[in-house]
């Protein structure tokens, strides 16, 4: 290694791909013995906003179609699609009407075919989102539930009488900002729904209603799906006493008392349904994600079952709310790596405040995005990206009350403005409506798209989409980064945090300079020198023994022994 080898903008070795060997339906397990998930990159598609194809203003699968070259160039080896079921669309899909038909706002089961059959020629599996605690209540089996006590699903729901007139049966609340309860005039009680009002709780105690969810499943295996995205598993089972929950400090996000919600989340009852699921998913080498709200790693460690028999990849999405720091994340992923089974990374998604927003710094905030990137897709565990996170996409929060679409910020204006900015139209161009669609489209592009979209970024070979590209083909071809066990190196280093990824004989470095500072990284690894795979912003000085790193700057090298 020469002295002062000087690393320009973003440089690596690129060699040629292997195509995945497992595909939907296919064998679980790679060449290695690896199930395929452990090395996909996952990309979540909230449908309405990916790619309109008939310009109505809404995206729909024939546009996430015509993306699946774009998604394939960029690394992408599973889409993730946020639900596309029937639905009055009162949480944008988040309330069902039929499991197993596709709405027609975004086509019809025929596209979903033509969909699945694209994918697999791109060898790109698809996920659906399962909404497994709610349906809509306009859902067939709500609408029998609620006619009379005596319906035949009338026990599909959680209905239960009040303590009195106007009096719900206990303390819950609903986390969109309401009463968890809602009152029926025709059956005089009240049924719960932890969610909006028209989305009442399925009631998983019933077996019925385990094995009506089960065969939802196995028809959507059967047409070439390759898992789940768990939606909302924390609040399947509620306390059948309904005990009240104790009060707790302080105020929620819409200003109520806080309480604790140990009655109506994460009851160990859950653990049975995920095994449930988990056995059918077993039958097709298919995987289950989890949203898993945890309050700390361990609780992870239960999403993955006692057995490894849950959820194979329960999102940690405490990572989300850590304050930016090298101290911090070494300390949160040397818990996630060790919590007993394959971690999973996620950065943003479509309910919460995008990363590139949450981490600007407003002088560097593209090198932090790609900083971000570099670190999240190198750790040891499967990466889910955010559709448009990698072109740099920022939140476009709604301005005044009258602009918002998300319930949530309608009830909530102006202490919780919803979820609308982090779910703008995907930006392929500078153009108008930023090539999204041709029609108004249903939340507005903010002026960013002008420099942040993927036509500008693709002529760009230091853009943020450029690093998440090369990173992805780095990521696919060095075995250290797909297999390689997680070692922490100068983990006294407040501001530089690096990393060693080791897989048989092989060790790939990382360095990440998250401070806005110049950095000198002396890195306490023996090896003859380092093969510079990717970097920005990064130099080798005094031969190969310290590297300068600049504010927000990343260096990945392979070790030579
Ligand atoms: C999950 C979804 C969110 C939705 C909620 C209710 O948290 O990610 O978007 O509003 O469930 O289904």
């Amino acid at each position: 290694m020469p002295a002062c080898a000087k690393i320009l903008g973003v440089l690596m070795v690129v060699l040629t791909l292997p195509m995945p060997a497992a595909l939907a339906q296919g064998p679980g397990l790679d060449a290695a013995g690896h199930p395929w998930w452990q090395h996909a990159v996952f990309h979540e598609i909230y449908p309405r906003s990916f790619a309109d194809s008939n310009n109505d203003g809404v995206g729909d699968l024939n546009g996430i179609s015509s993306k699946l070259g774009y998604l394939k160039d960029l690394g992408v080896d599973a889409i993730w699609i946020t639900p596309c079921f029937p639905s009055p669309q009162v949480d944008f899909g988040y309330d069902v009407t039929d499991y197993e038909a596709i709405d027609p706002m975004y086509g019809t089961l025929a596209d979903f075919d033509k969909l699945a059959a694209s994918a697999r020629q791109h060898h790109i599996r698809i996920i659906l989102d399962f909404v497994v605690n709610h349906t809509s209540d306009q859902h067939p089996w709500f609408l029998d539930s609620k006619s009379s006590r005596t319906s035949a699903h009338r026990d599909w729901y959680i209905w239960r009488d009040g303590k009195g007139p106007q009096r719900p049966p206990n303390n819950w609340t609903s986390t969109f900002g309401t009463p968890a309860w809602a009152y029926d005039p025709t059956t005089q009680q009240y049924y719960y729904h932890y969610f909006y009002p028209q989305q009442p709780d399925l009631n998983w105690r019933n077996p019925a209603v385990e094995k009506a969810m089960l065969d939802t499943t196995r028809f959507w295996y059967e047409r070439g799906v390759s898992g789940f995205r768990l939606d909302a598993v924390d609040t399947l089972f509620e306390d059948p006493a309904l005990k009240d929950n104790p009060p707790a400090p302080g105020t929620d996000r819409f200003g109520r008392p806080a309480t604790r919600e140990i009655y109506n989340k994460k009851l160990p009852e859950v653990h049975t349904a995920l095994k449930a699921l988990r056995t059918v998913a077993d039958e097709y080498h298919a995987v289950l994600i989890g949203e898993t709200w945890t309050s700390d790693v361990a609780q992870l460690r239960e999403y993955y079952g006692e057995q490894n028999d849950e959820l194979q990849l329960p999102m940690d999405l405490l990572l989300n709310g850590l304050p930016f720091s090298a101290s911090v994340y070494r300390q949160h992923v040397a818990a996630v790596d060790s919590a007993g089974g394959w971690p999973v990374y996620v950065i943003s998604n479509h309910d919460i405040t995008r990363s590139y927003t949450r981490y600007a710094d407003g002088r560097h905030n593209d090198e932090i995005a790609k900083l971000m990137a570099a670190f999240y897709l190198t750790l040891r565990g499967t990466a889910i990206m955010y559709y448009g996170e990698e072109i740099g996409m920022e939140n476009n929060d709604p301005r005044s009350k009258e602009e918002v679409q998300d319930p949530e910020g309608k009830l909530g204006w102006p202490l919780e403005k919803g979820r609308d900015g982090e779910r703008t139209p995907m930006q392929w161009t500078a153009g108008a409506n930023a090539g999204f669609s041709s029609g108004k489209p249903w939340l507005p592009v903010p002026a960013s798209a002008k420099t942040h979209n993927v036509s500008s970024e693709e002529k760009n070979p230091r853009s943020i989409l450029e690093t998440y590209r090369s990173l992805l083909a780095m990521r696919h071809h060095q075995a250290a980064l797909l297999e390689g066990d997680y070692f922490s190196v100068n983990s006294d280093d407040p501001n530089v945090l690096a990393y060693l990824r080791r897989y048989q004989d092989e060790s790939i470095l990382v360095v990440l300079n998250f401070s806005n500072q110049s950095q000198q990284a002396k890195i306490d690894v023996p090896s003859s020198g380092y093969i510079s795979l990717l970097s920005s912003g990064a130099t080798l000085d005094n031969g190969y023994r310290t590297i300068s790193l600049e504010p927000f700057a990343f260096y990945i090298a392979k070790l030579t022994k």
